[in-house]
């Protein structure tokens, strides 16, 4: 680990943004000490079928896939989660050091802190500095890009503050919506985005934190030039759960807490898939929800490339900065690559290419079912 890892515990220091610093720290607790995560998780709805006489060796069962133009040794991805807090450098550490080891995708949260505070720059640099290999996905909201004063270099300096292998924009308008002052006018963002894809050939997914796409918008940000897609669909964390903790409501003007209200607003995360897998062929990574292997493998059958996930290594990240070790995060992973090997032999499938889209090895049944009957 960095010899410089902050121990007070999580204090911010004097001078830096404090209010963005704030809210870093409380989006990485409240998950951790309140239960924010959807009441309704979709991928229990999907069975995938049993093959008693697996022809190939499980060992030889082959995980790995490309990302771009980097290999990587099975579909997964840790989702962006933080970056702008000495706490945060910690727990980017943490992960991407264990991204490293296990050959997967590592993603950064939101790289504004970074942006407006240069003393939160290292934060996020330290993922490329203890992770040389992997692909490293950026992150920039929705809500700096459409701003009028944005201009293209603020999202040059995210790309080499880690040396980003690709940039994800986050859409999360229901978060902005419930948040105090977040950013609620998009108007500029279309434009804006093609001042970046002018500048840019670096690939650039457009990603969804828990409130997932519809097949019109996928198809839309398609053809104005996005790369992919992370879902990021309804079933996990709820970003509307975390703002009702975070209790920015005013009672003054209002009845109801509208984060309360909107907690499972949105699309659920299969049903994502199979909608932006409709508009797409490009790459697209199912997150939002996922807890197994399995759960991975379901979202390939269905037609994502890769599974994502935010909360489980959060949590595994979590403890292993209380034990100042990567042990329970590389657990995680090796779980995850476990079950995912697991489901492909039992449903005797040599590749993860070979299991993609395949809508027929997989049944589908419950209110997921009456989702994509409609
Ligand atoms: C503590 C926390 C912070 C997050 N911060 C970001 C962020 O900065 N940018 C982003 O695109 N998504 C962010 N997300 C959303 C996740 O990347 C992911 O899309 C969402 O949590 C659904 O995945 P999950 O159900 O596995 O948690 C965050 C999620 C969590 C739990």
């Amino acid at each position: 680990m960095t010899s410089s890892r902050f121990r007070k515990e999580d204090m911010p220091e004097p001078n830096q943004s404090k209010e963005i610093m704030d809210r870093k720290i409380e989006h990485l607790k409240i998950p951790l000490e309140y239960n924010v995560q959807h009441l309704e998780n979709y991928f229990d709805d999907i069975k995938l079928i049993h093959h008693p006489l697996p022809e190939v060796d499980f060992e030889d069962i082959d995980l790995s896939i490309k990302f771009f133009n980097k290999k990587i040794s099975a579909p997964i991805c840790i989702s962006a989660i933080t970056g702008g807090h000495p706490v945060s450098k910690e727990i980017n550490e943490i992960l991407a050091r264990s991204a490293e080891e296990e050959n997967i995708i590592m993603s950064v949260g939101s790289q504004r802190a970074g942006i407006e505070d240069p003393a939160l720059l290292s934060s996020f640099e330290v993922t490329r500095e203890v992770a040389p290999n992997i692909p490293i996905i950026g992150n920039i909201g929705i809500g700096q890009v459409s701003e009028e004063k944005f201009n293209v270099e603020s999202f040059s300096k995210c790309i080499e503050m880690i040396h980003a292998d690709v940039m994800a924009i986050h859409l999360n308008a229901l978060h902005e919506l419930v948040q105090d002052k977040g950013d609620i006018s998009y108007k500029l963002f279309r434009e804006n985005f093609q001042k970046i894809r002018k500048k840019h050939k670096i690939p650039i997914i457009a990603k969804e934190v828990g409130t997932g796409f519809n097949r019109d918008l996928a198809m839309e940000l398609d053809k104005l030039g996005f790369d992919g897609f992370d879902v990021g669909g309804t079933g996990g964390t709820s970003f509307a759960a975390i703002e009702s903790k975070r209790n920015n409501f005013d009672n003054q003007k209002y009845t109801r807490d509208p984060a309360e209200i909107f907690r499972e607003w949105g699309i659920p995360t299969p049903v994502s898939i199979i909608y932006v897998r409709s508009a797409t062929q490009k790459l697209l990574i199912g997150t939002g929800g996922l807890k197994t292997g399995i759960d991975i493998a379901k979202s390939i059958a269905l037609g994502a490339d890769i599974g994502g996930f935010a909360y489980k290594f959060l949590k595994s990240a979590w403890k292993d900065r209380k034990s100042n070790s990567i042990s329970n995060t590389l657990k995680e992973i090796r779980t995850l690559k476990n079950e995912l090997r697991s489901c492909l032999w039992l449903m005797n499938v040599e590749n993860i290419e070979k299991l993609k889209g395949q809508r027929n090895k997989c049944i589908i049944l419950g209110e997921l079912y009456k989702w994509l009957n409609q």
